[in-house]
């Protein structure tokens, strides 16, 4: 597969045209944001992390009958991807209070919820990602009622599925953030990235954040932390 021009960059990844029209490359970089990007930073060896994780992650829902973008891992960070157009909406599943649950709500951390939780953020960094309902994501055609039936039930699945596979190694899974993509065909499928960019993972004896909250809240051992989730993940570094 070759590699052509760079069709976007973003805040963590670049991606790349092929020579086959119904795949992308995606590239993942060591750049962090946060806050909607008023935190910059880099945390080394992330992308390496990330992808891999991501690919990992990919697969075992695949073989759980959760459909993704997943196709092929090139190298340390490339990987290839079916081209789909994302679905503007960040699709967010908690276990446990945490982050702007329990800041916009007034509650501690750490409240381990009776049921999971599901929230909808518009993706557009002009407006911050405001919250928004399915009957605001209608409205704004940003999806239909049958693809937000299909998303909110991949979401619970892939919960399950994570939930599972984390506590395995020794980690609670917080939340975490999903991003969604049509293929050509109209097909939902998963897409963007699983990683310790877009979960909390808590250790699941000490509770220590084995996450991107270590960069958003200057906790130090960033890098440690991302190395240890993969560590446990694999049994070995990237
Ligand atoms: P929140 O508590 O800040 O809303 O975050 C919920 C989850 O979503 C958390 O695991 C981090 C992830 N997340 C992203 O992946 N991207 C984002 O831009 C934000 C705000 C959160």
């Amino acid at each position: 597969m070759k590699k052509l021009e760079q069709l976007y960059e973003g805040k963590a990844k670049k991606v790349f045209q092929t020579d086959d029209p119904a795949c992308l490359i995606v590239e993942y970089k060591d750049d962090a944001t946060a806050f909607n990007g008023q935190k910059k930073g880099t945390i080394l060896g992330k992308g390496a992390i990330n992808n891999r994780m991501t690919n990992l992650l990919m697969q075992m829902l695949e073989h759980r009958g959760v459909p993704t973008h997943f196709v092929q891992e090139l190298n340390e960070r490339e990987t290839v991807v079916k081209k789909v157009t994302i679905v503007p909406l960040e699709v967010i599943v908690r276990n446990i209070s945490a982050g702007h649950f329990a800041q916009n709500y007034g509650v501690e951390e750490g409240i381990v919820f009776e049921e999971p939780t599901i929230e909808f953020s518009y993706k557009n960094d002009d407006l911050g990602d405001p919250l928004i309902n399915s009957y605001h994501a209608k409205a704004l055609k940003l999806a239909t009622q049958a693809e937000i039936d299909t998303i909110v039930r991949l979401a619970f699945q892939i919960n399950e599925a994570l939930k599972e596979f984390f506590l395995a190694v020794g980690i609670t899974l917080v939340d975490f953030k999903l991003e969604f993509g049509r293929l050509e065909d109209g097909t939902i499928v998963l897409a963007d990235e699983i990683s310790p960019d877009t979960c909390r993972l808590w250790d699941k004896e000490t509770g220590e954040k084995l996450d991107k909250d270590r960069f958003r809240r200057d906790l130090g051992n960033v890098e440690g932390a991302y190395q240890e989730v993969m560590k446990r993940l694999t049994g070995s570094q990237p």
